[in-house]
């Protein structure tokens, strides 16, 4: 019912506005001082010292804002983590030891495909780590430990406040990760804190500023096709953006990591084609920043029409950019929360103005407890 939303006009509109919320009821009581506190139980320093490899299986959303965990874990922790579809990971036979870490990413912690892949690592010896939203559903109580995500329930059919939850919560184990096992200083650790502990504000600075994504949504509601580009970290925001488009709007689009363009997607520029890209930090990412912009001059140069989703202050993009959306600065880990929220704002203002039901998009379920 109307109340139920809160006197928003879906749900989805409800959950993104709980965006603020959502990080900093996630992060609340597991940052102490400059530093993470995570209690993992039977997750404990010896054993997450003695792994050797990180496997982070999910579906949909979820395996997105795994693709951004790899990144940071990797970068923090200095330990092989690979991503893969929970369907894909459970029926290929997986090399799995006891010193294998399998994370599964749930906001339902009832996804089918994700519980047979927990099963099936288990089985096989590996250490299980949940991170969902739901106390007391079945993925969590078959790990062997959980980090919940406090994003609130979630209604919507497609993930929100969900991702950015789930983005925060795998940086929190990161950061602990890499503490535990000594290959970050406490400098870097206290600077990350500090960036996280931003964060709900900045996402009411990107929600405050939503006007112009909506007249973009108006005046692109005949689009037939859009595409994303990004790179290391902006790549599964671009893959999320394109999914989100995808779900709800019923839109052709596809997600690219810009490395890619000249590999194939470049052939599908032509006059007036839709590009988003996600533009990582020049005062941070100087070489990939310069990278995405030659991405963009090249397709700017065959006619498409360029969205940018880039820091404030990034004055580089503008000669090529037909439209800039904003997002406050931070550190490169912590971007997707804040790059994820205006393509989010976007699909949904297009799907409302073409009329569809934005909570319950055809051929969707939200938590998929089938095969
Ligand atoms: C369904 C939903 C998606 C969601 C995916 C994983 O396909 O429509 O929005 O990302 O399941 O759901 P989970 O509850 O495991 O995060």
């Amino acid at each position: 019912s109307a109340a139920d939303k809160g006197g928003w006009t879906s749900f989805m509109a409800k959950e993104v506005s709980e965006g603020p919320e959502a990080v900093a009821n996630t992060l609340r009581g597991r940052l102490v001082d400059d530093s993470v506190a995570l209690e993992l139980g039977a997750l404990d320093d010896a054993v997450l010292r003695d792994l050797d490899r990180i496997v982070i299986v999910a579906c949909g959303t979820a395996a997105y804002s795994g693709l951004v965990g790899k990144y940071a874990i990797e970068t923090w922790a200095r330990i092989p983590v690979e991503v893969d579809l929970a369907h894909e990971f459970r029926y290929r036979d997986p090399v799995l030891t006891p010193r294998t870490l399998v994370i599964s990413i749930s906001q339902s912690g009832e996804t089918m495909d994700t519980k047979m892949a927990v099963q099936h690592a288990r089985a096989q010896g590996a250490r299980t780590l949940s991170i969902c939203n739901t106390q007391g559903s079945t993925i969590p109580r078959e790990s062997d430990a959980v980090l919940y995500t406090h994003a609130g329930p979630e209604v919507a059919v497609a993930s929100t406040k969900a991702f950015l939850a789930q983005v925060i919560g795998q940086l929190l184990f990161g950061l602990h990760l890499a503490k535990v096992r000594g290959t970050i200083d406490d400098a870097a650790i206290a600077e990350v804190v500090g960036e996280l502990r931003e964060l709900p504000d900045e996402l009411r600075q990107v929600l405050a500023e939503q006007d112009p994504i909506k007249e973009l949504a108006h005046w692109m509601s005949d689009t037939r096709s859009v595409l994303f580009l990004g790179r290391n970290v902006g790549y599964p925001v671009a893959l999320e953006g394109a999914l989100k488009l995808k779900e709800i709007s019923y839109i052709h689009a596809e997600g690219f990591a810009g490395g890619e363009l000249k590999h194939g997607p470049i052939a599908l520029i032509e006059p007036g084609q839709v590009v988003f890209v996600v533009v990582p930090s020049p005062r941070h990412e100087p070489l990939l920043h310069s990278k995405i912009v030659s991405n963009i001059q090249e397709i700017r140069a065959r006619g498409a029409r360029v969205i940018v989703v880039a820091e404030a202050g990034d004055a580089a993009v503008l000669p090529y950019a037909d439209i800039v959306l904003r997002v406050p600065l931070t550190l490169p880990m912590l971007e997707p929360v804040l790059q994820v929220v205006p393509l989010h704002i976007f699909a949904l203002e297009l799907a409302t103005a073409k009329g569809l039901d934005v909570d319950q998009p055809r051929n969707l379920a939200k938590s998929v407890t089938v095969e």
